[in-house]
């Protein structure tokens, strides 16, 4: 819940310290008085302008990757970020969070939160997203804010910082990063999908290369291990249609013309890093 994680949060438009208040209909209040209503549906948007970003999600891509998340192909992935995260978790202190930026449904988040005995963010511009990492574990608050702007949460915040192909920030990154946490960005490789990247003419995601990534961060982390997963699940039509519903604009559009499914390399790499 919202309350669980307030205390490590900020307002985004002054960063002072924010309280709950209200009851039924809460609301988080900061110390100069902004306010911002907390959904019905339990979760809290903290961004700063005005619309979202058009990365969100919407709700039909946010309901395929749900549908999608469910058959649990991509429960492999989920096991090797919650083994990772549980390690580095053991080293930060007791009062920090884990920060999902780009939470998507929550799944990844509410399955480290299992095997991590700490409060959850679900950070995600888009608001359907959100309404689903609210309820996807008990322990996690959903908040909507923008990953490439100032994020609405304290310095140090964070004992594990989940990136999960998502936007990333290093700079911010590593602010809400505790000294002793660690990040665990998880990106595709480049044959990740290959096949439906083949067979519907989808465009290969530009920013697969491992060498951007560290590139990107190599200022302010430490690569201190890489995992990879590979697997060849066999996918049914529909669950093909969802994994092209679920991604990138260019890409969904295209989930309609699906009509048989097959054997679908899926291929990622997580990076552990550490604050330098
Ligand atoms: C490919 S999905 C991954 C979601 C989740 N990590 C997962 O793997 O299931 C990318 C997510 O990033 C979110 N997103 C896109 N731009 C964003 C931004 N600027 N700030 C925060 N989230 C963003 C989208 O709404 C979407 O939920
Ligand atoms: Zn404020």
């Amino acid at each position: 819940m919202i309350s669980d994680v307030v205390d490590l949060l900020s307002c985004p438009h002054c960063a002072t310290a924010l309280i709950v208040e209200g009851s039924p209909g809460l609301r988080l209040v900061c110390e100069e008085g902004h306010v911002f209503d907390v959904a019905r549906h339990g979760y809290v948007s903290l961004l700063a302008g005005g619309g979202a970003a058009g990365t969100a999600d919407t709700a039909e891509m946010v309901a395929e990757r749900a549908a999608f998340l469910g058959t649990g192909h991509y429960d492999g992935i989920a096991e090797l970020v919650a083994g990772v995260a549980a390690d580095s978790a053991s080293v930060a202190p007791d009062d920090s969070c884990v920060l999902d930026l780009g939470a998507g449904t929550g799944y990844y988040l509410a399955r480290v939160l299992d095997v991590v005995d700490r409060p959850g963010i679900a950070l995600d511009i888009s608001k359907h997203a959100a309404r689903l990492a609210a309820r996807a574990h008990p322990r996690i608050g959903a908040v909507v804010a923008d990953a490439w702007a100032g994020l609405p949460v304290r310095g140090r915040a964070a004992s594990v910082l989940l990136n999960i192909f998502a936007p990333r920030n290093p700079r911010e990154m590593r602010r809400v990063l505790h000294p002793g946490g660690r990040a665990v960005v998880v990106v595709p490789e480049p044959d990740h999908l290959r096949e439906l990247i083949a067979e519907y003419g989808l465009m290969a995601v530009d920013d697969r290369k491992p060498e951007r990534l560290r590139e990107q961060f190599a200022d302010r982390f430490t690569v201190e291990a890489e995992h990879t997963y590979r697997a060849t699940p066999s996918l049914s039509a529909a669950e093909v249609a969802q994994l092209i519903g679920m991604g990138p604009n260019a890409w969904h559009e295209r989930a309609g013309e699906v009509r048989s499914g097959g054997a679908v390399t899926v291929a990622v790499r997580a990076y552990v890093l550490s604050p330098r």
